[in-house]
């Protein structure tokens, strides 16, 4: 009997649950019909398959399908099935046949149905409202594994087939998939539209969308087609997404080398959403704040966001559907790769915006952030089953593959780099790869041996923290070891191969050496030599830490006072900074003193890196004698600053002062500000009158500020914007707001409206975002969420990501020992399989907050009371 494949990847390593070997698929045709009165659906199969070993059984995947008839067919024979079995722990369903199956090719017929869940996975149903009245439409969701959920099919990445996907729908509404329709026959009022054949592809990438809708439509300089649907009325707010779709298309078409294969790519607004966008080939599917901008509300930080996610997303159609990795071990292939990709994308298209340091800020920060923990993972990572895939979606996936790949490109060159990238997409397209293969590729291109680079960055867990001494003028001695976030010590049987960068005042120089065993000396040129100040890691290329000499550490602050430095340098030297006072190389009571070189700073993106800093610090000292001498520390921080930049824009201001305004006024007004409470008080009651009067660049600042320093009545006030806005943006600015509230009924009031109708279920993460943030609201926030865990389990399913970033943000913000404790305690009762890694990361988290307060509360406290 044909079990499934376990395949033992490598002689320690544990099993990959695959298919059997033994049959696989050549086209699919499918046809869907659903019923929204019944939430069910209909669907025929016809599969064309290969059969490769002679076998009395056939293994497909399926979930909460019920098989109603099943054929095979070759030629004039015809096979019935005897028997069939579900097996819900591997979502298969195997058929059993009464005569041998011959080696050759069949015709697999299937007819089946399902339900049109509402647990945003597979076929599901999203809620939307027309009129004041609730409609569903239905819409698809099968990354990773959940196209089983829809059809039986084989729904690995490597079994790549075509597609004919046909919808049997009602008139009245829109069916679209990812190929245009070939044809269609309406019969009384139910229409069949047939989608032309897709080429070949993995199954987690097909997709369908079936509701009322209108769009936008416009063309690339390439011919292809674009659209952007919404909801009926709305299509005006799918305006800008296209304008970046079309331009990002020709970019890549550019970069690639390559065209985009298909006709045509829809992009759409889906109500009830899970993730932030899909890239499903040719019919990419979004969130509404990931999709929508009206040009009217819409904040600066929206329009990035949308700029970003269009750019990650069509990304993919060349990183992972045209090229897709092999299996989810290598997610990151796709994943880093479009994350970088997709800012190199915005920053072509947007100049002005200063990609790549808020790419540090955001990305590289946050991978340093997670892979500091013993807990984290390599960027290639064993997947053994489908419930461990949803997990991998993470800041690893993302964040530390796409720096890694940051790091690889300045290393080899950008010109060399793109060549590596077009060789790779050429060789590797309508196909499946590894990432090897992508090292083959960046080897040829570059002539260098990249794998023995890349080897510990993407084949271990964790980075490096150089630590740097000036022993002569010219000459500085360095040293690596892994940087664990708790400051310990680990043994490395390997170096990492480290591209070390230094520069320094008054020379445009900068010397590089690869840093290639655990101890190195470098002689610095002339120019270097004769610098005051040093600065490693230019540019924040590197995927490491720095910790400076007590020598070097202070010579910097001449660097900070003179603003010679570039943004992303100031920004690094920040960041590492408080790294690595968390961890117990410097003292936080130094760092605090360091940042106070930071008054005369000018650049949103160095002011947004120390805000997040200083709140990690802040989140501390909630309960300690500190809290108020913090609160001043940043009411002084933040003044010089908040007098620059004003409550009023200038006119022709650079974008980014915009963002840099909201940055400061929040600082100020949550930490005690009277004079900035007051006027955003003002601000806010003229708002209600006029909401025009308030440009969308301050407003979740003002609605934070007013709820944080405020009662019921504001409140109220925030509640209801959020219940009477047109515009989802602006729904989500004031339900964040209102996780700001100090008072703690109305955080109870917070949490029942979340879990109510009120709140999307997609959304539910920022109510628990903003409140466990927020030291009052965090510990009720966790106990609601202990107390309702078996009704979030049981909507957010097992298996997805949703419930992960929910359980991280309600824990990892405490700071003691008996939470780290009484965190584990609860899942011990409460086994999340699919939430193990989140677990153990938040933990280790907590833990390293609380070695972090327990270690510098005193020198802190000390630094604070002489100021
Ligand atoms: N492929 C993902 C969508 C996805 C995420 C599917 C998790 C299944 C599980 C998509 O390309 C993506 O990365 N979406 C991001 C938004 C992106 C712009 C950062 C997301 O959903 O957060
Ligand atoms: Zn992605």
């Amino acid at each position: 009997m044909a079990e499934l494949r376990k395949i033992q990847v490598a002689d320690t390593q544990p099993f990959r649950q695959l298919l059997p070997n033994l049959v696989k698929p050549i086209s699919y045709d499918i046809t869907i019909k659903p019923d929204f009165d019944q939430f069910t659906f209909l669907g025929t199969s016809s599969i064309e398959i290969k059969v490769f070993e002679n076998t009395q059984e056939i293994i497909l995947h399926a979930v909460d399908l019920e098989i109603l008839e099943c054929t095979l067919k070759s030629g004039k024979d015809s096979f019935d099935k005897s028997r069939l079995n579900y097996n819900k722990d591997d979502e298969t369903v195997t058929l059993y046949f009464k005569e041998k199956i011959t080696v050759g090719k069949y015709q697999l017929d299937l007819s089946f149905n399902g339900q049109l869940n509402d647990k945003m996975v597979g076929f599901y149903r999203s809620k939307y409202e027309k009129n004041g009245e609730y409609k569903f439409c239905g819409v698809t969701q099968f990354e990773p594994t959940d196209a089983r959920r829809a059809f039986p099919c084989f729904d690995e990445p490597s079994l790549k087939a075509t597609f004919v996907i046909r919808l049997d729908i009602p008139v009245s509404l829109i069916g679209l998939s990812n190929m245009p329709v070939d044809f269609s026959e309406t019969r009384g009022d139910t229409q069949l539209i047939t989608y032309k054949p897709t080429p070949i592809m993995s199954t987690y990438l097909i997709a369908f969308v079936i509701g009322e809708y209108d769009f936008v439509e416009s063309k690339t300089e390439r011919g292809v087609t674009v659209r952007v649907f919404t909801e009926v009325g709305k299509s005006k707010k799918g305006k800008f997404a296209l304008a970046c779709a079309c331009k990002i298309l020709d970019f890549y078409t550019d970069y690639f080398d390559l065209g985009y294969p298909l006709e045509k790519v829809d992009m759409i607004a889906i109500s009830d959403f899970s993730a932030g966008a899909m890239e499903n080939w040719g019919l990419i599917t979004y969130r509404e704040t990931a999709l929508l901008i009206d040009e009217a509300t819409s904040s600066l930080a929206s329009k990035q966001r949308v700029a970003y996610v269009v750019a990650h997303e069509l990304a993919h159609q060349w990183f992972g559907n045209l090229v897709t990795m092999a299996w989810w071990n290598d997610l990151w292939l796709n994943e880093g790769f479009a994350t970088w990709v997709g800012n190199l994308a915005v920053d072509f298209l947007y100049k002005e915006w200063d990609a790549w340091p808020q790419f540090v800020q955001e990305y590289t920060s946050s991978a340093l952030q997670l892979d500091s923990l013993r807990s984290s993972h390599p960027i290639e990572v064993e997947v053994r089953r489908s419930s461990e895939v949803n997990e991998i979606f993470d800041a690893i996936s993302y964040c530390k593959g796409a720096s890694v790949i940051r790091m690889l490109a300045a290393h080899l060159g950008m010109d060399v780099f793109r060549e590596g990238l077009r060789g790779y997409l050429k060789k590797h397209q309508y196909g499946n790869a590894a990432t090897k293969d992508l090292w083959c590729s960046l080897s040829e291109a570059s002539n260098k041996d990249i794998v023995e680079f890349t080897y510990k960055w993407t084949k271990e867990t964790g980075y490096p923290v150089i630590m740097v001494t000036r022993t002569a003028k010219d000459t500085l001695s360095v040293t690596q070891k892994r940087f664990l976030a708790t400051g310990e010590a680990l043994k490395e049987e390997k170096a990492w191969q480290v591209p070390l960068s230094v520069t320094g005042d008054g020379t445009n120089t900068v010397f590089r050496k690869v840093l290639s065993t655990f101890e190195d000396t470098l002689r610095l040129p002339e120019d270097l030599a004769k610098s005051t100040w040093l600065k490693l890691n230019v540019g924040f290329n590197g995927f490491y830490r720095v910790k400076y000499s007590d020598e070097l550490f202070s010579a910097l602050s001449d660097a900070l006072i003179t603003q010679v430095l570039p943004t992303v340098d100031r920004l690094g030297i920040a960041n590492d900074a408080f790294a690595l006072s968390r961890a117990g190389y410097i003292r936080t009571d130094k760092v605090l003193s360091l940042i106070e070189y930071f008054k005369e700073e000018k650049e949103y993106t160095v002011w947004v890196d120390i805000t997040e800093n200083l709140r990690q610090v802040q989140v501390l000292y909630e309960e300690h004698e500190a809290k108020e001498k913090l609160q001043t520390y940043m009411r002084q921080l933040y003044s010089p600053i908040a007098h620059e930049v004003g409550w009023e824009p200038e006119e022709n201001e650079h974008p980014l002062r915009s963002l840099l305004r909201s940055v400061v006024i929040s600082a100020l007004g949550l930490n005690g500000d009277a004079a900035i409470i007051d006027v955003a008080r003002d601000r806010f009651a003229k708002y209600l009158e006029d909401p025009a009067s308030l440009i969308p660049d301050l407003r979740s600042a003002v609605f934070s500020i007013v709820v944080a320093n405020g009662g019921k009545h504001e409140f109220d006030s925030v509640r209801s914007i959020f219940y009477n806005a047109d515009m989802h943006e602006e729904r989500m600015r004031a339900l964040s707001a209102l996780g700001r509230t100090e008072i703690p009924q109305l955080v109870d009031e917070l949490l029942k409206m979340g879990h109510s109708e009120a709140v999307r279920p997609s959304d539910l993460c920022y109510v628990y975002g903003s409140l466990s943030s927020n030291g009052v609201a965090r510990p009720l926030a966790w106990k609601y969420m202990k107390e309702h865990f078996p009704a979030l389990k049981q909507q957010f399913g097992n298996g997805q990501f949703l419930l992960c970033r929910m359980i991280e943000v309600a824990t990892k913000n405490f700071a003691s020992k008996e939470k780290a404790q009484e965190i584990r305690e609860f899942f011990t009762v409460h086994p999340t399989e699919s939430a193990l890694r989140t677990i153990e990361n938040s933990i280790e988290r907590v833990m390293s907050n609380a070695a972090w307060l327990e270690r510098d509360r005193q020198h802190v406290f000390e630094y604070l009371r002489k100021r």
